[in-house]
């Protein structure tokens, strides 16, 4: 829109001046302490990377239920609320800005994961294929149990209050997760929900769930202070939909009216490392949702310095959310300033571990002592 847009010019999002258009994406690290609360080691590792302009955390389960991984975080008790200040604080020491990731896996979790063995629930009674990742290691999916459609106020509440945690916990904001096939995804693709109530079959219902979260969290926040973050063209965790398009585009049009903080997009750019499956000739790209969502737009998915540089000037996004760049360089911000090499990322240190591979990437002031 003017010569100031570019990666490291300043932005307003919802009420926050940010000093640069980076962000470090959502990234789900395992390294949560007992009971799934974050300890002294995750506020050091995002204090790090305090310099993005925004840091979304790592997806964090809004109840029991919610969880599909070992050693992921909550924000569903007091202690997971007092772990996550420790976070907070560090961040905000360094003049950072966090918001919290809001999530619940829905089918992607397993019996040992769940509060008395019992099976995870999902919109409707379809196993994804593969396997959960489990405290014993891999395990096969089982079929989720299908929501009563008097159970879901009781999951949408619950999200109410995982908010108010966050805000008790010092969040700048809340991110919710409706991406990458996780329990909001699964009820918006008609892959995973074959439900004949309210909350399945056409687009309007498909899409209620997400919109009652929508209203409930920011009846806690404000709009301005919450983001939606949707995977498109995803097909991770077995996700499909017979019109993608259809969906997202009803979707993205239909969270206009709330005034959001923004819409986080994952782009559907196939490379050989990502994390998604994503398919190669999917139109569900950034620019597309440009002319649908009427706010602030991130993008995120394969970026580099000169593609989101690129993509920034021509204002097919706002910002740009690098993931994998940010677990090895916490200081991204610094070296894209100065065009400084980047530390290469070591993806089996990226789920579970200690301080390896998490907090012991060096800086560039570092690399000069
Ligand atoms: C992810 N991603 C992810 N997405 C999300 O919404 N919540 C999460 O908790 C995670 N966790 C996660 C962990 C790890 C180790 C990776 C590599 C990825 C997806 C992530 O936010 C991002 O969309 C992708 O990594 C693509 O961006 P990059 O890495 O190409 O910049």
């Amino acid at each position: 829109m003017n010569n100031t847009r570019h990666l490291l010019s300043s932005v307003q999002l919802g009420p926050y001046t940010l000093p640069n258009r980076l962000v470090m994406a959502p990234l789900t690290r395992n390294r949560a302490g007992d009971g799934n609360v974050p300890v002294t080691l995750n506020a050091t590792y995002y204090s790090q990377r305090a310099s993005a302009g925004l840091i979304i955390s790592e997806a964090t389960q809004i109840c029991p239920e919610g969880q599909g991984y070992p050693y992921t975080p909550g924000i569903h008790n007091a202690e997971q609320v007092a772990g996550w200040r420790l976070v907070t604080d560090a961040v905000h020491a360094k003049g950072g800005h966090i918001f919290l990731q809001l999530w619940h896996v829905g089918r992607i979790s397993h019996p040992s994961l769940q509060p008395g063995g019992g099976l995870p629930v999902a919109p409707s009674a379809i196993a994804p294929e593969g396997d959960a990742s489990t405290l014993s290691g891999p395990q096969p999916f089982v079929t989720p149990r299908a929501l009563e459609t008097a159970e879901i106020p009781a999951i949408v509440e619950n999200y109410r209050l995982a908010a108010e945690n966050a805000m008790a916990a010092g969040f700048d904001g809340v991110e919710i997760h409706a991406a990458n096939g996780y329990l909001i995804d699964q009820f918006l693709e008609d892959s995973t929900n074959h439900r004949t109530d309210r909350y399945g079959g056409d687009l309007e219902n498909r899409a209620r769930f997400l919109m009652e979260i929508v209203e409930a969290v920011t009846s806690v926040w404000g709009a301005n202070k919450v983001g939606v973050r949707l995977s498109p063209a995803g097909t991770f965790n077995s996700m499909s939909d017979s019109n993608p398009q259809a969906l997202f585009s009803y979707v993205a049009e239909a969270l206009n009216p709330y005034g959001l903080a923004y819409l986080h997009l994952i782009e559907p750019r196939p490379d050989e490392n990502s994390v998604s499956e994503d398919s190669e000739h999917s139109p569900l790209t950034c620019d597309y949702f440009r002319s649908i969502f009427k706010g602030t737009i991130i993008s995120a998915g394969g970026y580099n310095q000169e593609l989101a540089e690129a993509t920034i000037a021509a204002g097919n996004a706002d910002l740009i959310a690098f993931g994998r760049l940010y677990i090895a360089n916490p200081d991204l911000a610094e070296r894209f300033a100065v065009n400084a090499p980047l530390n290469p990322y070591d993806r089996s240190t990226f789920y579970g571990g200690d301080e390896k591979g998490y907090t012991d990437y060096p800086t560039l002031q570092l690399e000069k002592v």
